[in-house]
């Protein structure tokens, strides 16, 4: 008989979570503006928020805070986070920040100006955020494929290289870059495949532009590749990172997800005069170019969790966490994003609750019937995340509308899976009665989703 599949890791601390009653839940949950950003963490139960800075240490990485060295500059932490980064991508300059949307910051200091295009893989909402406050803009090359749940296509994630060969073709003068998310997060945590990377890399040296990836999730997305990609099938995942990077010139991290940490980031590129320039606004943004806002003590543990993050053993196990929870949603009929991504469940919200009107949110809706039936947090990936046009200010209605369940790494075991599962199925098997969702009463002008105050419509 084949063995069954079990966790590569074992657990040495707990943290006691608690579960509430529906009655508290209407209660926090009106009290939080029907905004699950402004719960407080003790009222939930099971916190698929985001998998960003909520995954456990190992403890090699709690060794490694110990080990801290907190020089102003020059620490060692400093050089063993170099090392790291040089080992695992190849980049030899690197600069460290205190998350990824600080390395969009530095970076699109430098390079991004008024009126330019940036096309790209459904960028990131912070991605968006930054180029978009630039007054550039972000234009979004996905295939098609992407948008369409019920579709199998093993790299959603992909960029369409006549997409991006258009905007080149039309304004590539206006282009200071192309950017490769990976995993795509927007699209569902779906990969992008190394031969879509490669041929990224042509079109872009055709039109000579570099490459940026903001690569918050590559590891995930290397395992992707050697599970979905023939070719790669033997390669061991370290060696896909490497040619992964080598099609590229700059990265965005944030160490937060696949670093294993809680706090961190950093930016890599090849560049020396790129580097410089960066060095001065990490300088004013930051922190001085060897510690970037960090204690030298959390450079350490990203310089561990690097290592963790791209081991195979942990990879599968954190993967197949994801698609345990799929499944077993696929199981009881409900709509989700095909396949199933890397770090987190897509629940495709428009399909799922078909008669609440998009105005009214149906994502946002969906998340809150999800909290209310078991203390569950997820989080709209959906009309709320997607802001308002910045030039009409109208709401953006995007192609897809997802109540995303992100899994934190190595934190839940598969029965807390089997819960969020079970409570969503209680929602599915009562969505004829949900009807209305809820009205936004107050939204700040920009990332308007994790603090916009909202009410039942
Ligand atoms: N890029 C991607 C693809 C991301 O998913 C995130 C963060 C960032 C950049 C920004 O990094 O949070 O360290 O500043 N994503 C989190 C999420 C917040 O929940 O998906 P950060």
């Amino acid at each position: 008989m084949e063995l069954p599949f079990a966790e590569s890791y074992r657990i040495k601390m707990v943290e006691t979570i608690r579960k509430s009653t529906p009655e508290e839940r209407q209660h926090w949950i009106k009290d939080a503006n029907y905004n699950l950003f402004l719960l407080k963490s003790e009222q939930v139960f099971i916190d698929l928020l985001t998998d960003s800075g909520t995954g456990a240490m190992s403890d090699k990485q709690w060794s490694e805070m110990m080990l801290g060295d907190e020089s102003y500059a020059g620490a060692s932490s400093y050089y063993k986070m170099k090392e790291a980064i040089f080992n695992i991508t190849g980049f030899e300059n690197f600069l460290p920040v205190h998350q990824g949307r600080a390395a969009e910051n530095v970076l699109f200091s430098v390079l991004v100006k008024e009126g330019n295009l940036v096309p790209g893989n459904s960028h990131f909402d912070t991605t968006k955020g930054h180029i978009e406050y630039r007054k550039a803009f972000c234009i979004d090359c996905t295939i098609d494929e992407a948008f369409d749940t019920t579709c199998e296509h093993p790299f959603k994630g992909n960029v369409d290289p006549q997409k991006l060969e258009d905007v080149l073709k039309k304004s590539a003068d206006k282009v200071p870059f192309v950017i490769v998310t990976l995993t795509n997060n927007s699209a569902g945590g779906q990969p992008v495949s190394m031969e879509n990377l490669r041929t990224v890399r042509q079109i872009a040296d055709k039109y000579g532009k570099i490459i940026v990836y903001d690569s918050a999730r590559f590891a995930e997305n290397a395992y992707f590749i050697k599970i979905r990609e023939e070719k790669y099938k033997d390669t061991p995942i370290r060696e896909i990172i490497r040619e992964m990077f080598s099609y590229a010139d700059v990265m965005t991290m944030s160490s937060k997800k696949d670093a294993i940490v809680n706090i961190g980031g950093f930016i890599g590129m090849r560049d020396h005069e790129l580097f410089r320039q960066c060095c001065t606004f990490n300088i004013m943004f930051e922190g001085y170019i060897t510690y970037g806002g960090l204690a030298g003590r959390d450079m350490n543990a990203i310089a561990q969790g690097l290592y963790e993050g791209t081991d195979f053993e942990y990879l599968n196990t954190r993967i197949k966490q994801v698609e345990y929870l799929g499944n077993r949603l696929i199981e009881f009929g409900i709509p989700v994003q095909h396949p199933i991504g890397g770090h987190a469940v897509f629940v495709d919200a428009k399909r799922f609750l078909p008669a609440v009107a998009r105005e009214e949110f149906q994502a946002q809706t969906l998340a809150i019937q999800l909290y209310l039936e078991a203390g569950v947090r997820g989080v709209e990936i959906g009309a709320i995340l997607a802001d308002r046009d910045p030039v009409t200010r109208e709401n953006r209605f995007p192609k897809l509308e997802f109540l995303r369940l992100a899994i934190p790494r190595r934190v839940y075991t598969n029965n807390h899976m089997d819960v969020v599962a079970v409570a969503l199925k209680n929602v599915f098997d009562r969505r004829d009665t949900i009807t209305r969702g809820v009205k936004i009463i107050r939204e700040a002008p920009i990332m308007r989703h994790f603090t916009v105050e909202l009410d039942l419509a």
